[in-house]
């Protein structure tokens, strides 16, 4: 039995094996973040900052260690999975480029003044556009500032790039809050926008109605741009 084209290629604004990787990667960073504080406590950067046990993952530091490695392999090989499907599939050309300078500023202008309109979820504006790429630089820099943290010898020249031991806690501790202040900004506006977070979980509008012969993008993408 054949399906018509355009409901065989029919694709959703998140496609299954984005929004799973998206919620496992919400749960690996939520791991990675209480047990690295856990693991920060028993050597603070700063004295006067500790995190309270209430938020931490892991009763001793060890225990933060170890449940630090196992969120390490979720959130890196599901990384890897999720760069890749952005690449291979061209959803990071078609969501996140071109970046606009003037859309830019026009919007962080409207959000400045709580006037953010966020009606077309099919279409990232570019404060949005700047923040998902942003993080996911970040999410790369403490991945290896980590990977020399864990293996100065191994990686030691990947640790000398960095300076000293300090330096590379330093740069993995600021990376950490920046992943914090990405989530609370990107929480706070899933939570303002419903609609948006209902999508993240069911995926959203079907956007794609598969590329007719000739290879023009089909009405329904046009509409959506
Ligand atoms: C409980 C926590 C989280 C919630 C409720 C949440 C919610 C959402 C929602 C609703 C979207 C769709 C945005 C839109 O349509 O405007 C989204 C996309 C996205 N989120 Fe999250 N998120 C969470 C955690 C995270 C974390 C921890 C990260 C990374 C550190 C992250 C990175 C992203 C990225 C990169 C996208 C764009 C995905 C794409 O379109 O390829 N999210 N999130």
């Amino acid at each position: 039995m054949s399906m018509p084209a355009a409901a065989r290629n029919a694709r959703r604004l998140h496609p299954l094996p984005l929004r799973i990787m998206h919620w496992t990667n919400a749960v690996a960073i939520f791991i990675m973040i209480g047990s690295g504080w856990k693991i920060y406590n028993d050597d603070v950067i700063f004295g006067i900052l500790h995190f309270p046990d209430s938020v931490v993952i892991g009763k001793w530091a060890q225990y933060g260690l170890q449940w630090h490695f196992f969120g390490m392999w979720i959130f890196v090989l599901n990384g890897i999975a999720y760069l890749s499907y952005g690449i291979a599939t061209g959803r990071f050309r078609q969501k996140l480029f071109p970046i606009s300078v003037g859309e830019f500023l026009a919007t962080l202008g409207d959000a400045l003044r709580f006037r953010l309109g966020h009606d077309d979820l099919t279409h990232y504006n570019a404060v949005q556009k700047i923040l998902y790429l942003g993080v996911m630089l970040v999410g790369i820099l403490i991945v290896i500032s980590g990977l020399a943290l864990w293996k100065p010898v191994q990686f030691s020249e990947l640790a000398n790039l960095f300076g000293n031991f300090q330096t590379i806690r330093l740069v993995h501790f600021l990376c950490m809050s920046a992943i914090v202040a990405f989530i609370a900004v990107h929480v706070t506006l899933a939570l303002l926008v419903p609609k948006s977070l209902v999508a993240m979980l069911t995926g959203g509008p079907v956007v794609d109605g598969g590329q007719p012969a000739g290879g023009a993008a089909a009405p329904e993408i046009e509409a959506t741009r």
